[in-house]
């Protein structure tokens, strides 16, 4: 029976344990996946902490995980003869609370072929963030020309953001502690410190204003935005509800096969950097730990173990490396 990662009862990292799962089988359109990596996303500690409960039925054991790369081993019936993806292909996609797993089922038509030169761990965690990145400039309509101001650069999301934005021909400001300052300007970036101050900081090197911006952290991140940003529909948030209901902000975030597709082609052109901090699945508590200091630089992925990845480590936590994204 396969693997899987989930919790029974809402709480500390520490809930997180093993859970015998049967294996699932693809209905029509689908596909069953044998997992090699999986990101992990603050959504799902937000989601183990019970930060949701009110919203959802409460059904445990409860799993997690809306990303995954990994390898297709069977097709449901009804997929149609010309999809990329037949069994044996590498893919990459988005799945549903359930992608800390050794095997999933997902449709076919959300998965990305996985180029061979991505690997697998940084191929995992490209789909959340890559997606969000890529919706939210389109959203915010950035062009060549614009200076683009992201804040919480050096994450997951804003890691992708910075360059894509650059790749559109943005100039970009990011904010970011001092130790992630050279890693900035190594995306292209120019850095900013976060904390008071950030409004004038901004100003001073960029007095001409911002044209567009994209929050990914509330709170001063959105006041400085509203101060330099003059069209507020070109001021976007993944996080801030109260930005958006009071002051026009836009949400956003959100899948697009076709954006996944444009980040995966981007990483196989070596045109895409995305640091991944590596920890096997039995230590999805350790993962989440790290995800919770709320400094991750780039990505946390879990590696399922087992498949002959060259990325699977005998131990654990790996130190953080580049991946050759
Ligand atoms: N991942 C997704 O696909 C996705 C989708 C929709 C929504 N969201 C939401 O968007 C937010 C960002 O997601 P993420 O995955 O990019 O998060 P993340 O990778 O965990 O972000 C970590 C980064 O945040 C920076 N940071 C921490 N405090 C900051 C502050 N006060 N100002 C500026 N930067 C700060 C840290 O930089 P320093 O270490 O330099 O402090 C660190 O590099 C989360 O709330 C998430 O739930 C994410």
């Amino acid at each position: 029976m396969p693997t899987a990662i989930g919790f029974s009862r809402y709480g500390a990292p520490e809930v997180l344990h093993p859970l015998q799962i049967e294996t699932p089988r693809p209905g029509p359109g689908q596909a069953l996946v044998r997992v090699r990596a999986a990101g992990v996303n603050p959504v799902d500690c937000k989601i183990r902490r019970g930060e949701f409960a009110g919203a959802e039925p409460r059904r445990f054991p409860q799993r997690l995980g809306n990303e995954f790369a990994g390898t297709v081993v069977e097709l449901g019936p009804d997929n149609p003869a010309e999809s990329a993806v037949a069994v044996g292909t590498d893919v990459l996609g988005s799945a549903s609370a359930q992608a800390y797993a050794e095997t999933l089922v997902v449709d076919t038509a959300g998965l990305v072929v996985k180029p061979p030169s991505v690997p697998w761990e940084a191929a995992a965690g490209l789909p959340a963030a890559g997606q969000t990145a890529r919706t939210a400039l389109l959203r915010l309509d950035v062009r060549p020309g614009d200076v683009v101001l992201v804040h919480a650069a050096a994450g997951g999301v804003g890691t992708i953001a910075v360059q894509l934005a650059r790749e559109l021909g943005a100039r970009v400001i990011g904010t970011a502690s001092e130790a992630n300052h050279d890693y900035l300007r190594g995306l292209g970036a120019v850095p900013v410190a976060y904390g008071p101050g950030l409004t004038e900081r901004v100003r001073a090197l960029v007095p001409e204003g911002i044209d567009a911006a994209l929050d990914l952290v509330g709170g001063e991140a959105v006041t400085t935005s509203l101060a330099l940003v003059g069209d507020r529909r070109r001021i976007g948030t993944t996080v801030d509800r109260k930005a958006v209901e009071e002051h026009g902000v836009q949400r956003v975030g959100g899948r697009s096969h076709a954006a996944l597709r444009e980040v995966a082609d981007m990483a196989a052109a070596d045109r895409l950097t995305l640091p991944v901090r590596t920890f096997p699945l039995g230590e999805a508590a350790s993962a989440h730990r790290a995800v919770e200091t709320g400094h991750v630089r780039g990505k946390v992925v879990l590696l399922v173990p087992g498949l002959g990845s060259a990325a699977h480590p005998g131990v654990a936590p790996r130190a953080p490396h580049l991946g050759s994204v």
